[in-house]
């Protein structure tokens, strides 16, 4: 085994002081989303990559397998059968989190009904900061503003928005460049 200098031991125990620090400062941040297609889980992590100062932690919602496994698990979802992900629901906790966000894609002018389930799930978020985003190909209609709603009638404080709308392929610019907007907030 190596001797350390103690010059060099203080470094090691303030470079472990220093990460603690950070960690306190850092903001707790949350990502729920919801994903099919891949859409919302790459714009979820595209805005994670810009929260530099955010200690985040994911809540990943994904269907998987071959189209039409992806297709009856949404509609079971969508007829409110959650049992086949109930185990991972259970772990679903806003507790210690200082800021919520919600990614959800459009389905039919709404969120899938993942999301109010999920909401219905936290429980009571008030004191907590909330951002909403969705994905959609078209208009996406009115499913950011019901999600705002939703995510304000749990109690929480929504401090920004976004529709990212893309008919085809859809990039990380723009998730990014929301990211640091959120990331550069002082409240
Ligand atoms: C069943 C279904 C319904 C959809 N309805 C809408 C819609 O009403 N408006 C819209 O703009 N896009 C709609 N879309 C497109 C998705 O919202 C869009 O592709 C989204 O980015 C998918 O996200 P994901 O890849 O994370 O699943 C729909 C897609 C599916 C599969």
């Amino acid at each position: 085994m190596t001797h350390l200098t103690r010059l060099e031991y203080i470094k090691i125990i303030i470079i472990k002081v220093f990460k603690k620090v950070e960690l306190l400062l850092f903001m707790k941040t949350l990502i729920v989303y919801f994903t099919m297609g891949g859409r919302t889980k790459k714009t979820a992590e595209a805005i994670a990559s810009a929260l530099t100062t955010h200690e985040v932690s994911f809540f990943p919602m994904k269907l998987t397998g071959k189209f039409i496994e992806k297709i009856k698990m949404l509609d079971k979802f969508e007829n409110k059968d959650f049992s086949a992900i109930e185990s991972e629901l259970n772990t679903l906790d806003a507790v210690g989190y200082d800021l919520i966000i919600f990614g959800m894609p459009t389905y039919g002018s709404r969120p899938p009904l993942a999301f109010d389930e999920i909401l219905a799930r936290m429980g009571n978020l008030s004191g907590k900061k909330a951002v909403v985003f969705n994905t959609a190909r078209f208009t996406g209609g009115k499913a950011l503003d019901y999600m705002k709603t939703k995510v304000e009638e749990a109690g929480t404080q929504v401090i920004d928005q976004r529709k990212f709308r893309k008919l085809f392929w859809i990039g990380v610019k723009n998730a990014i460049k929301f990211g640091k907007q959120i990331n550069e907030r002082k409240e």
